[in-house]
Formats: structure tokens, C-alpha cells, sequence
């Protein structure tokens, strides 16, 4: 049996550093390293202002980093990459594997060059039997071009076996997926050796997680698997989407759509928000990679299926945009626009692929003045997402969201960020229905409270799992809400909000003057047409 007594990350960004923090936590008696070649990041995970936002991981990392009276540090960010790739047992690869931007594939393969340099490092330093643990989203076949590279260029006397365990958590719950995963997968060769790796990896993940959660299949169906599931949760979201065009149309509500089919045991009500759209890292860079492998196959059928996912994504920012500029009087000059919200989900900071920004760059281009508030979103981020500086007259970015209010002639919602909601808080961690209004609340005294629509889990749920010594972090989709009252006050009339999100709840705001425009809900009801 292989002993490990030291893992080594490569790569510490959104997937790197929390899975790192939590195999330190959960195994003490490991030594477990970050390393990457962004010195500027390393700096920070070494700081007090970690790179990444997520709930409770400074709480993680800080004692598995820095020790405490009752625990030794296991948790090392460093840049001497050769030398702790040297040091490792196990090495993890959690590099960026984006969209291409140009060559073959360009705008869907996936761009593999990090992923082969850290490869090509790896076989450059490693020393005697080393696991490579392919934890990047990768096309099928990666783990083949690793096992060449690492094969070829072998220090004298080391010897490789390649893992493929994709990552599954969500960003803004990182900690939470990380203790708790549905599963943990692990694709291996079908060989002895392969078993055993297979098997040294498990035994690390058995420190926190019980043994029937550990899933071994073959590398193929490991790596297929992750991009079969990032297209499946991205198919549902595309398919609730698409119906709320249906609903916007003819009155009914996609909220109770979703609620009413979740129910359904097959369906589940996980993953069944309507939306402005899906964003992020991930969904749309794997199915275009999925799209990608489909067409090299020559199954075009396939491939036109799952980009029919990514399309229906784009026509929803762009069914949203227009609702915008038509309820507005098809004009969107010198108007103010306050929005709330630019993160692509809520309790991260993470602004990649978010929807916020294809809509905000469609609402300068109608020639609004926009004043953005995100309470995790850095103001340099927001400008470099919308390609403008500092002194761009149109943009202001505002860390009150009172001031991004003030005479404003729209509220936009793009992020669901608890703080915006006026719909009554959850208690604790109880999941109430994602239904609107008065429905709602005749909809929770009818016995239990459905699942919350989106599937989110609470980032605070990870809570007992933290170290005894380490307070939770107060959640920002905790803060203040929103007195609504106070930003009908301030507005010019007549007032609009446009939920990307369907965070408000409708009628309440309706009462207060606001015209709301949610997703999936008609802007004049059937009944009063
Ligand atoms: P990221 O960009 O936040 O982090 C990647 C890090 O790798 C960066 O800090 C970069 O500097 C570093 N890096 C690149 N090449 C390197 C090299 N040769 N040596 C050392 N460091 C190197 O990316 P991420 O969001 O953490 O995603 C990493 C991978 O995990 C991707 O393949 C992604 O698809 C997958 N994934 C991401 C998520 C998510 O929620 N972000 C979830 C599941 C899977
Ligand atoms: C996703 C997968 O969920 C995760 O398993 C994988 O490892 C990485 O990709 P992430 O992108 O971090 O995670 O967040 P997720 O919660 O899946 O949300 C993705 C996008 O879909 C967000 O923009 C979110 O707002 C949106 N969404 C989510 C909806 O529009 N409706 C929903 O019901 C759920």
C-alpha cells in the first residue's frame, strides 16, 4: 500500500486553494502545499486578504496555515514549485483550462497550454512514485497526453500514475461542497498499479468522507463525466429559461412552472431558477468543449444539441436587454441605471462569464449612464470586465447602493445577492419555496417547505465543521437588506426594477410604486390586458 504523507497543488485559484485548505483541516497529518506561478497570489493566500471570497475559508486556512496552540501548520503557499513537486506524494493539477481564442478550435476547445506546462514541470522535477492527479476540467483523452509527457520526460528512477478526479464544487459554497461532496470521483487505468493509485487517493479523501461517496471507474468516463454534468446543470437552467419566455407570454408564472414540476422526485427542484442567464467559469466553457469533442467525432446532431444550451443562454441576456430599452420607451439616453449586482452568483466575488457584464456593456451601448453596486466585487474588476477606465463618464461604480439609486430611472438586478431580496428572510437554514407573493406564503403553511429552487446549499451549513477555535464569517448575501422604501425615495418617476434574478418579491414592491419586470412573468397580466 502507498503511504502519502505530502500533497502538492499546482495552481491556487478558486479550485487549488479551498480543496487544498479543507484536505489540511480534515487530515492534519498531511502536508499539503499550493503552489503557482502567479507570485502576486501566493502573497495573498499568505496574507490576511486571501485571493478568492469564499464563506468560511479564511477561517480554514488561516489555522492550517499559521498553526494554533493545538495544531502544528500543514498548509504551505509557496513559489518554489520544482522543489515541492520534488517533496510530493501526490500532486493535484488545478490549473486554468479556458476557451481558446484562436487556432483550431478557437472559441470552444479547451486551451490546454497551463495544463501541459504544469505537466511538463511535474516530469521535470518529480522523484520516485508520484500520483498526478488531474484535477483541471479537461477534454476526454487528457490524461493519455499527460501519461505521454510524464513518461518522456522522467527524472531516472520516477515513476507516474495518472488520476483523473474532477472537481465539482460551486463557487460561493466551495467550503461547504468540499465537507460534504455528493461524491468524490476517480477514474484510473485499469491496471494494478492504476487500482492502487486509485486507491492511495481514496484513503485521503477517507479522512473526511465516508467510503461509499468514493467512486472509482475507468479515466475515459471520469473525465466525460465532469463535462457531462457542468451540460446537464447548465440543460436545466437553459430549459427553465426558455420556458420563461413561454411565461412571460402568456401569463403564467415560471417560479410556480418550477416549483410545480420540481416536485416531481425525477426532476428535483435543484438548479431551477429562472434567470438573466447562467455564467461563470465553467458551464459555458465546458459545453463548448463538449461541442467541440462532439464535431471532432463527427457527431454534429450531438454537437448542435448541446450548443442549443449556450444559444438559449445568449438569447436570454438578450431577451432581457430588450425588455429593458421597450419598457423604458425604446430610449435609454441620458438615463440612469443603477445595478445591483455583478458577481455571476451570489457569495463570491468572481465576476467571470457573468451576465452582468454582457448586459451592462448593451446598456452603454443604448447610451445609459450606469452606476454599479456589488458588495464582493472589486471596482477595478468591474472596469476591466466592461473594457472602460476610471474616468469613464457612463460607469460609476458605488459602494453604496443608495448612491447608485439616487435618481436613478431603473433598478437592474443581475446578481441574487440576499441583501436585494424583500421577500421574508430564511430561517436559519431552512429552504423556503422560490414562489412569488401571496402564493407563497399559503404555499409554506401547506406542510413542509419545498427545497430552495436554486439548489444552492447554505454557505453556512459548513458552520460545525470549522474549526473549534474559528468564528464563521458573516455572510455579505447576509448584510443589511435593502430598504426599498428609502430607494423609492430617491428615484426619478416612473420607477422600474428589472429582476434578472426574480429576488423581489413583486407585489410588495408593487405596492410601493415600483413597476417590476421579473423573469418568466408577464409585464401585464392576462386579467387586466
Ligand atoms: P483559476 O484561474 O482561479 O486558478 C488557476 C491557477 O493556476 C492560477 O492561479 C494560475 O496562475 C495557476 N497556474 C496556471 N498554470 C500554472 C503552472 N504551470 N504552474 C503553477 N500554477 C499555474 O482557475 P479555477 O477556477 O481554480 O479552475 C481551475 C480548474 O478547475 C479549471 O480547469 C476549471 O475548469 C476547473 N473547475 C473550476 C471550478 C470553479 O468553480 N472555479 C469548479 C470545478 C472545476
Ligand atoms: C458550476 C457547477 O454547479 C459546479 O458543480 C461545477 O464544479 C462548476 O460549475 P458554479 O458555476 O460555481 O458551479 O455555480 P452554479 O451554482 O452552478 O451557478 C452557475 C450559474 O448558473 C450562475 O450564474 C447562477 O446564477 C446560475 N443559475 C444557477 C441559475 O441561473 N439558475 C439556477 O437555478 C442555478
Amino acid at each position: 500500500k502507498r503511504e502519502i504523507k505530502n500533497i502538492c497543488c499546482i495552481g491556487g485559484g478558486y479550485v487549488g486553494g479551498p480543496s487544498a485548505a479543507v484536505i489540511a483541516n480534515k487530515a492534519p497529518q498531511l502536508q499539503v502545499t499550493v503552489v503557482d506561478i502567479d507570485a502576486r497570489r501566493i502573497e495573498a493566500w499568505n496574507s490576511d486578504n486571501l485571493p478568492v471570497y469564499e464563506p468560511n475559508l479564511f477561517q480554514l486556512v488561516q489555522p492550517a496555515r499559521d498553526g494554533t496552540k493545538d495544531r502544528k501548520p500543514n498548509l504551505i503557499f509557496s513559489t518554489a514549485i520544482d522543489e515541492k513537486i520534488a517533496e510530493a506524494d501526490i500532486i493535484f493539477i488545478g490549473v486554468n483550462t479556458p476557451t481558446k481564442k484562436t487556432g483550431l478550435g478557437a472559441g470552444k476547445a479547451s486551451d490546454l497550454g497551463w495544463l501541459e506546462s504544469a505537466t511538463r514541470r511535474v516530469a521535470k522535477a518529480a522523484q520516485g512514485e508520484t500520483i498526478v492527479v488531474e484535477k483541471s476540467t479537461v477534454p476526454v483523452g487528457t490524461a493519455d497526453a499527460m501519461r505521454e509527457i510524464l513518461a518522456a520526460n522522467a527524472q531516472p528512477g520516477a515513476e507516474f500514475e495518472v488520476l483523473s478526479n474532477p472537481e465539482f464544487l460551486a463557487e460561493g459554497t466551495a467550503v461547504t461542497n468540499l465537507l460534504h461532496p455528493d461524491r468524490i470521483l476517480i477514474g484510473c487505468l485499469e491496471t494494478e498499479s492504476g487500482y492502487a493509485a486509485a486507491e492511495a487517493l481514496c484513503d485521503v479523501y477517507a479522512n473526511w468522507i465516508p467510503r461509499e461517496k468514493l467512486i472509482t471507474m475507468n479515466l475515459w468516463s471520469s473525465e466525460l463525466s465532469k463535462l457531462a454534468a457542468n451540460a446537464l446543470l447548465a440543460q436545466r437552467i437553459s430549459s427553465i429559461n426558455a420556458l420563461s419566455s413561454i411565461c412571460e407570454a402568456v401569463s403564467a408564472n415560471i417560479q410556480d412552472v418550477s416549483y410545480a414540476v420540481g416536485l416531481d422526485t425525477r426532476i428535483g427542484p435543484k438548479m431551477m431558477n429562472a434567470s438573466v442567464g447562467f455564467g461563470g467559469s465553467c458551464f459555458r466553457k465546458d459545453i463548448l468543449n463538449l461541442v467541440y469533442i462532439s464535431e471532432t467525432l463527427n457527431l454534429p446532431e450531438v454537437a448542435a444539441y448541446w450548443k442549443a444550451v449556450v444559444e438559449v443562454n445568449e438569447y436570454q441576456m438578450a431577451r432581457f436587454v430588450k425588455r429593458i430599452v421597450h419598457t423604458m420607451h425604446s430610449t435609454l439616453s441620458n438615463k440612469k441605471l443603477a445595478i445591483l449586482g455583478f458577481a455571476y452568483k451570489k457569495d463570491t466575488g468572481d465576476t467571470r462569464e457573468s451576465p452582468a457584464i454582457t448586459v451592462a456593456q448593451r446598456l452603454l451601448a443604448e447610451n445609459a449612464t450606469i452606476h454599479i453596486f456589488d458588495p464582493k466585487v472589486r471596482r477595478e474588476q468591474i472596469y476591466a470586465d466592461l473594457q472602460t477606465t476610471l474616468d469613464d463618464p457612463r460607469v460609476t461604480v458605488s459602494e453604496d447602493p443608495y448612491d447608485a439609486c439616487r435618481d436613478a430611472h431603473a433598478v437592474i438586478i443581475l446578481t441574487e445577492w440576499d441583501m436585494f431580496s424583500n421577500k421574508p428572510p430564511k430561517s436559519g437554514n431552512a429552504p423556503v419555496p422560490q414562489r412569488n407573493g401571496r402564493l407563497l406564503a399559503a404555499a409554506a403553511t401547506n406542510g413542509k417547505p419545498a427545497e430552495s429552487a436554486d439548489g444552492a446549499v447554505s454557505a453556512s451549513s459548513s458552520v460545525s465543521d470549522l474549526p473549534a477555535t474559528a468564528k464563521p464569517s458573516p455572510s455579505p448575501s447576509r448584510q443589511k437588506r435593502l430598504d426599498w422604501k428609502r430607494i423609492s425615495e430617491l428615484m426619478e418617476k416612473p420607477m422600474y426594477v428589472f429582476d434578472g434574478r426574480n429576488t423581489v418579491d413583486v407585489v410588495a414592491l408593487s405596492e410601493l410604486g415600483f413597476r417590476v419586470e421579473a423573469i418568466g412573468v408577464a409585464s401585464k397580466p392576462r386579467s387586466t390586458r
